[in-house]
């Protein structure tokens, strides 16, 4: 009861959500700054089809490979070789390191709310097209028309204002650039979602329902991500982690199941004209 006060009193206050994202994001980066087995947040991309050959990863990435299949799946919805690419909401920056490294866009830009993450990124991912910096989604420090694409996962469900996300992205895209985005939502935000989407002046090139890849994905990964929260949470708190890193049986996974909450990915155009 208290936390769903709480949890409404941050969803109608802007400035306070954003402030405890980034508490929360800088608290992880700094406290598990060492870690660099953890180095992607989201909740991975399975392929369904058992037909397809498990695509090729260097053995030091292997260990990711379900969260680093989610940025090839939304990567791949449009070429980025030779571009300029920014990720918004890079995390710790193994999303970037990989599409910096396998997919060759010319350059690459990752930008977090949490100044600890990026700190951790530039640290830990040392790739000659890749750089990380400071900057909040709502907020972008480059002038307009100045990437080709602009990628963002698991991210914008943080956002306050997922209008004004949109809208920078919109103003720092050349006409013609993508948005490669995939994030979560409860099934009955779905429509809002989609309104904002429709309401953004991108136009939606591609929309795909992953949440079945994503639940595959937590289900294969489980074991890894548990034993991963028992690193960074030692009982009596290896519950939460668990919670966090979303272990099969926990909340996330069971309500991406019974269908819930719901996991999307789109490509968004800008008009060329
Ligand atoms: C669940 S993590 C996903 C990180 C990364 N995309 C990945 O898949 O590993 C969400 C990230 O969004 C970042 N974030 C939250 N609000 C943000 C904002 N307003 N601007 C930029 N980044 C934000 C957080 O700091 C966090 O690193």
């Amino acid at each position: 009861m208290i936390a769903d006060a709480f949890l409404w009193v941050l969803n109608r206050t802007p400035s306070l959500r954003r402030a405890m994202w980034r508490m929360f994001f800088d608290l992880l980066a700094s406290r598990f700054r060492n870690i660099g087995w953890w180095t992607l947040m989201n909740y991975g991309y399975a392929d369904l089809d058992a037909s397809v050959p498990p695509f090729e990863l260097l053995p030091c990435d292997e260990d990711e490979r379900y969260p680093i299949a989610l940025y090839r799946h939304v990567a791949l919805l449009a070429p980025v070789v030779g571009r300029d690419v920014l990720e918004v909401g890079s995390g710790r920056g193994g999303g970037a390191s990989y599409v910096a490294r396998y997919l060759k866009p010319a350059r690459l830009v990752g930008v977090d709310l949490s100044g600890k993450a990026v700190m951790f990124s530039n640290e830990q991912h040392r790739v000659g097209n890749l750089l990380f910096r400071q900057a909040d989604a709502e907020q972008l420090p480059f002038p307009d028309a100045s990437f080709d694409s602009v990628i963002n996962v698991e991210s914008s469900f943080c956002y306050p204002s997922i209008e004004r996300f949109f809208a920078e992205v919109k103003r720092v895209l050349r006409p013609g650039g993508h948005l490669h985005y995939t994030d979560l939502r409860l099934a009955d935000e779905m429509a809002d979602w989609r309104a904002a989407i429709a309401g953004s002046g991108l136009e939606k090139v591609v929309e795909r329902d992953i949440t079945a890849n994503v639940v595959e994905a937590l289900r294969r990964d489980s074991a890894r991500r548990r034993a991963g929260g028992r690193r960074i949470a030692p009982a009596p708190l290896s519950g939460i982690a668990d919670v966090f890193t979303g272990v099969d049986g926990t909340r996330i996974p069971s309500l991406l199941a019974s269908g819930e909450m719901v996991y999307f990915s789109f490509l968004l155009r800008k008009p060329a004209g």
